[in-house]
């Protein structure tokens, strides 16, 4: 059967993109029984330097994740860095990455762009990924579409250890869901937590209706038909939270003309909040048992170390440190 493990960082509130593009589709996997899932907290230190704001984060994810369908009796759940051997791996991997590998990260390039003040963590980021998957050996890392390029790395990584010390780890697949691939956010760019266009997943009903009454649209009249309709991006997010019927009719009702942005808006809305009204209830339940939650996480660190401590193993072996 093959081993299915994602990561996701907590480095602030989740959005719907993480839904549609990570959790849902790593949800439905678990029933495939050998699922590896768990917060990237060590990822998240070069976006955070808080120590209070990491734990928070790291807490809040946790519920997400438990709250959206996570089940830990199918899925091994931990916090990464419950398993340090993780970093140890990361050292073994950066000793056989070139340098021309990390430079030509596109995620590196962009945080720099974006005036991130370049760190060895942040070049470094993608080789804690390698080691993240290749410490259990994982086959496949069902991930969005911005992860393409780390998955690659990953894979040469994998490959150039294995042919310097001799077959060591499992060379895994990436699986992008071509259909939930880039969720858009409030402005059209790509959702993203970083460009302030997010709509949460959990959070305040006022402000999140707020955010999408405020969704910004042409100036064209209800009555013009918008043969374009398929491209408006509430359009696009009912696709994700409504019924087809739904959202079939009101883009048909759009492109022939006759409905308002505003209705449309309202819809989004209505269906979106209804869409997690199940999850929000059961992280209310969760928020509320917070031992429950750390026991979750730990009891899945230790099931996560037994299959670390056997890869470590092996690759110490391998590469002769022991
Ligand atoms: P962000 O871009 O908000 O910082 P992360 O990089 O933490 O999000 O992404 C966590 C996971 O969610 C990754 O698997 C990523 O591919 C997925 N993801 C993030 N944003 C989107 C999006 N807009 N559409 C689809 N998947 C996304
Ligand atoms: N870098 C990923 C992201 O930003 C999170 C992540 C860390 C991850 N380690 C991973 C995803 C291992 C898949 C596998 O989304």
């Amino acid at each position: 059967m093959p081993r299915v493990l994602t990561g996701i960082t907590p480095s602030g509130t989740l959005h719907i993109g993480n839904y549609f593009g990570a959790m849902r589709p790593a949800i439905e996997l678990q029933a495939g029984g050998d699922a590896y899932y768990f917060i990237a907290d060590y990822h998240s230190m070069t976006a955070i330097t808080d120590a209070t704001e990491r734990r928070g984060y790291t807490q809040g994810i946790a519920l997400d994740w438990l709250a959206c369908g996570l089940d830990p009796a199918k899925s091994v759940f931990w916090r990464q860095s419950d398993v340090p051997e993780v970093c140890e791996l990361t050292w073994l991997l950066g000793s056989v990455t070139p340098m021309g590998l990390l430079e030509r990260a596109h995620s590196y390039k962009d945080k720099l762009a974006k005036g991130m003040p370049a760190n060895f963590g942040l070049f470094a980021y993608p080789v804690l990924m390698a080691a993240d998957i290749l410490l259990y050996d994982t086959h496949v890392v069902p991930v969005g579409k911005d992860q393409k390029q780390h998955l690659e790395m990953t894979r040469d990584i994998a490959i150039k250890f294995n042919l310097t010390y001799g077959e060591t780890f499992v060379v895994p697949e990436e699986r992008i869901r071509e259909d939930v691939a880039v969720v858009p956010g409030l402005d059209c760019q790509k959702m993203s937590k970083s460009y302030g266009n997010t709509i949460e997943i959990f959070g305040d009903e006022k402000v999140l209706r707020k955010k999408i009454m405020g969704i910004v649209m042409d100036s064209r009249t209800p009555q013009e038909p918008k043969p374009d309709a398929e491209k408006n991006l509430a359009v696009q997010l009912l696709k994700l939270v409504a019924p087809t019927e739904v959202s079939a009719d009101l883009e048909s009702r759009l492109r022939t003309g006759g409905l308002g942005y505003g209705d449309l808006k309202k819809a989004l809305f209505g269906h979106y909040w209804e869409f997690f009204a199940p999850y929000r209830a059961r992280r209310a339940e969760l928020a509320a048992n917070p031992e429950y939650v750390e026991k979750v996480l730990i009891d899945g660190a230790e099931r996560a170390r037994a299959v670390a401590a056997q890869t470590m193993a092996r690759a110490r072996k391998a590469c002769g440190l022991r």
